[in-house]
């Protein structure tokens, strides 16, 4: 049966055509990926705009996305004291099979989540070298706060493994970026735990190996292959909360993160604490060698020149070296609970 709803959203924006359109383009399908909402479902969308936007129409934007048959109105919005600057608001009204009014969800992205913080998302930027503790901190957070924890290594990892399995070199950029065309990667959730598929072949644990990790360190160097899944982690980001871990979440992937945290510890700590996790899985292997890795796979993550591993200048660094899972969980969720 199909039914007909409503869906709010909104956005804030710069007084320039690009932005407004940008912005609009960003909302209209935030909203309609939420909903799972189709294009011809769509029946009449009302834009306003606050009084200092005045650059373009948003509803061009609809337009360019191909929002073509449904009835699009421009609208100022009514000034009230005090009330958000610079914002872009929609009303969107469908019809789908999927979705109720009861379960609609309405994207109030970015500065706007301030109209509604009842249905606000956060984003939770978790930034780091390899085996500084992000992702078993993202994780129990993720847990802690039920929301979806987004490990972008993985992704990366799986490039490395497609290479491998594929017999292509992988320190040659120009056969990665042709490979790259034919890597398609998903990411469910299978009882809060991601799985990330490669083409299909679920290779959650076959990227888990120092060989792999080292042909993501190099793939994660390429900037086809940046420009790639940086656009897939923005989009799994921008309908939910998230807790994102990587190197460049804070300083590329989401520049606006409610918080960003950038989590360190020694190398000798980290080399530690990756050895207890091979014994666990009974990989044999030295601490020599991890601790030889780590500092090269360090040097090859801060040096690359595309969106090298750095703290963002608005992230909190918290050193892990001798604080407890707990201990760094509790202190995030705090500095999360008082940007909120
Ligand atoms: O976190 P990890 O060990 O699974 O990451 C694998 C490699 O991918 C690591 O060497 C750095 C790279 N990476 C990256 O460059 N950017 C990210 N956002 C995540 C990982």
């Amino acid at each position: 049966m199909n039914n007909t709803i409503a869906i709010r959203g909104a956005i804030t924006a710069e007084n320039t055509r690009e932005s407004i359109l940008c912005q609009t383009k960003a909302l209209l399908e935030a909203v309609l990926m939420a909903n799972q909402v189709k294009i011809e479902e769509i029946i009449q969308i009302t834009f306003t705009c606050t009084k200092d936007l005045d650059a373009a129409y948003p509803a061009i934007a609809a337009r360019e996305l191909g929002i073509t048959e449904a009835a699009l109105m421009c609208m100022q919005e009514m000034e009230v004291v005090g009330s958000l600057e610079h914002c872009i608001r929609i009303a969107l009204i469908c019809t789908s099979s999927i979705v109720t009014q009861k379960t609609a969800r309405h994207q109030y992205l970015g500065e706007a989540c301030k109209l509604r913080p009842d249905l606000a998302t956060f984003s939770l930027a978790l930034d780091g070298p390899a085996g500084a503790g992000k992702s078993t901190i993202a994780k129990r957070i993720a847990g802690e706060l039920s929301c979806t924890y987004i490990d972008t290594g993985a992704m990366y990892r799986s490039v490395g493994l497609y290479c491998i399995q594929r017999g292509i070199d992988y320190t040659i950029e120009a056969l990665v970026n042709e490979a790259l065309e034919d890597i398609h990667i998903d990411l469910t959730y299978e009882n809060a735990n991601q799985r990330i598929y490669l083409n299909g072949e679920d290779v959650s644990e076959a990227i888990r190996t120092q060989e792999v990790a080292a042909s993501a360190s190099k793939v994660a160097t390429y900037e086809k292959v940046r420009i790639a899944l940086v656009e897939m982690q923005r989009k799994l980001a921008q309908t939910k909360s998230v807790v994102m871990d990587g190197r460049d979440i804070g300083t590329v992937v989401l520049p606006n993160a409610t918080l960003k945290i950038f989590l360190t510890a020694s190398s000798s700590e980290r080399a530690k604490r990756r050895l207890m996790e091979y014994q666990a899985k009974g990989m044999e292997v030295s601490f020599e060698t991890l601790l030889e890795e780590i500092e090269a796979r360090d040097y090859q993550d801060m040096n690359r020149s595309v969106s090298p591993l750095k703290k963002a200048e608005d992230a909190v660094e918290v050193d892990t070296t001798s604080l407890t899972v707990e201990q760094i969980v509790e202190h995030i969720i705090g500095l999360l609970k008082q940007k909120q």
